[in-house]
Parts: structure tokens; sequence; C-alpha cells
């Protein structure tokens, strides 16, 4: 009994620490803008854009790419608005009520240019224009998301 004692002992202490660097490899790498390096690849073979109506909406419709906005979101959004974009320091992204934005595009101005003087920072130079693009169509799907639960 002891002798079999003796022997499971170490066993599951090397099956533990296998199982945790296991699990540790296998968690999903991050670069400083919270996407995966498939994501980047998805967001590279995107080419060349221009932030209009049609483009932010098609991609507000394309799952692989909003689950890439959104990482981008809470990393450099969150922090303001709110990790589901519900207003913090900066206001609530989620309902009707626009300060700055009036139609699709206006979404891009403001995240590209900021509102300075209130103290959205511009993103202009910091994330590339098809970045800001995929964050416009999120931006987007948010308030979808709300005219969805207040129809329910
Ligand atoms: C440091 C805080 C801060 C960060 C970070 C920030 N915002 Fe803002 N945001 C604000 C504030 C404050 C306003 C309100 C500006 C005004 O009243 O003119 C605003 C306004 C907006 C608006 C316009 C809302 C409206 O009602 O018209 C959008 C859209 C927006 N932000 C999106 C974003 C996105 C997307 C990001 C991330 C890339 C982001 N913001 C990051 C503070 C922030």
């Amino acid at each position: 009994m002891k002798l079999l004692v003796f022997l499971l002992f170490p066993i599951l202490v090397i099956g533990a620490v296998l199982f945790l660097s296991f699990d540790h490899q296998e968690q999903v790498k991050v670069d400083q803008h919270g996407l995966t390096d498939k994501q980047n690849e998805q967001i590279n073979a995107l080419g060349k854009l221009e932030p209009n109506q049609a483009t932010i909406l098609e991609f507000s419709q394309n799952e692989a790419l909003m689950e890439a906005a959104k990482n981008l979101f809470i990393s450099q959004c969150a922090s303001c608005h709110g990790s589901k974009g519900t207003g913090g320091t900066g206001p609530n992204l989620t309902d009707n009520e626009h300060i700055l934005v009036k139609e699709v595009p206006d979404i891009y101005d403001v995240i590209n240019n900021g509102s300075i003087a209130k103290g959205m920072p511009p993103w202009n130079g910091l994330l590339s224009k098809t970045k800001l693009i995929l964050l416009s169509s999120y931006v987007v799907t948010l308030q979808e998301q709300s005219a969805d639960e207040a129809s329910d």
C-alpha cells in the first residue's frame, strides 16, 4: 500500500505539471491590439479599403471580422466606453442618442479624428485604416444589439 502511494504521488505531480504546461500552451497569443495572428491575417487579406457606408455595413454582418473588431474594441476603447460599449467616461455607444454621429460614415470620422476637446482621442495614425473601419462596423453592431434587446 505504501509503495503504491509512493509511486502514485510522483505520477500525479508529473501529470499535474504536464497538464498545466499543456493548458498554458493552448492560450492564444494576442498582439498589443488584442488580435491573434489569424485575425491579423484576415484583416491584412482585406486589402485597401475606403470608409464608406457600404463597406462599414457589410463588415458589420461578418462574424469573424466582428470577433476581431471586438478584441480591438476591448483593447482600445473599453477603458472609456465600457467592455460592452454601454459607456463610462465616454458616452454609451449602444443607445440612439448620438452626440457626433448622424450617419454611418460619421462613426469612422469620430474614431479617426477624435473629439479632442471632449476627451475622445484621435486614432488616426495609431491604428490602420482597415482596423478603424472594422471598429466602425463594430459600433454599428453595438447599436443593432441594443435595438434587438429593445424589441424583445
Ligand atoms: C479616453 C477616453 C476614450 C477612448 C479611449 C475612446 N473614446 Fe470614444 N468617446 C470618448 C468621449 C469623451 C466621447 C464624446 C465626445 C464628444 O462629446 O464630443 C466619445 C465619442 C465617441 C463616439 C461618438 C458617439 C456619439 O454619440 O456620437 C464614438 C463612435 C466613439 N467615441 C467610438 C470610440 C471607439 C471605437 C474607440 C476605440 C478606438 C473610442 N471611442 C475610444 C472617449 C473615449
